[in-house]
């Protein structure tokens, strides 16, 4: 079956080599329903997000969520930027990413953290992706705040807030947010892969 997202970005993101099409499928809608998503719909997101690689399997990444109509949710929302809360209003639910910053088996710091913690989040948003859910990354938020919120100790880094939710028509959003609700493209592979040409004779 055809990827419901699959025409929107066809249109706009031409690959140079085929690649698996969830990949190219994924990206950033902000316009949502605003419905409620149960833990059925959602805790596969988390399930994916479990399979990630990280150094010695450490698995540094916790996922802290709120779902909308609960009192949490205020922890999350409130210390977005007011852009943000335009459009993650509507989610079903907000995630904050965040890792444990030391190996659980000796508590030594582990330098990969944050490495391992972008591949689960990229997990969860390739799953989110393929269930026709929007998974959209955020960093306007206030950190400092968010960390107090969630009750964290210095042991723990926030990198990103994410909204999940149901997608609706880009008519459902703000007039100024519509123009913008489009698959976006990327940098040449040149320059991001890079052939490493020792400068030594
Ligand atoms: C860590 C991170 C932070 C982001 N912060 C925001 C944000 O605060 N607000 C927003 O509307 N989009 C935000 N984005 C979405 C990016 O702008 C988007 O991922 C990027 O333009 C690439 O587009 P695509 O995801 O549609 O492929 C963020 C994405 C990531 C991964």
């Amino acid at each position: 079956m055809t990827h419901p997202f699959a025409k929107e970005v066809s249109n706009l993101r031409h690959p140079d080599y085929p690649i698996d099409p969830i990949i190219l499928n994924r990206w950033s809608p902000r316009s949502m329903t605003g419905e409620e998503m149960t833990d059925e719909e959602l805790f596969p997101l988390f399930e994916a997000a479990r399979w990630a690689p990280s150094s010695y399997n450490n698995q540094p990444w916790r996922f802290f969520y709120a779902k909308r109509g609960t009192p949490e949710w205020a922890l999350f929302y409130d210390p977005q930027i007011e852009f943000n809360k335009g459009w993650t209003k509507n989610a079903a639910a907000l995630v904050v990413a965040v890792s444990y910053k030391k190996f659980d088996h000796n508590q030594k710091p582990c330098r990969t953290h944050a490495f391992d913690t972008g591949a689960a989040w990229m997990a969860l948003a390739l799953e989110g992706t393929r269930r026709g859910y929007v998974v959209h990354g955020m960093e306007g938020f206030n950190y400092d705040q968010v960390k107090k919120n969630l009750e964290l100790s210095e042991d723990y880094e926030v990198h990103a807030m994410i909204a999940i939710g149901k997608r609706a028509p880009k008519e459902n959003l703000p007039q100024e947010l519509q123009a913008r609700e489009l698959p976006s493209e990327r940098k040449k592979i040149e320059a991001i892969a890079i052939q490493k040409k020792s400068s030594k004779p």
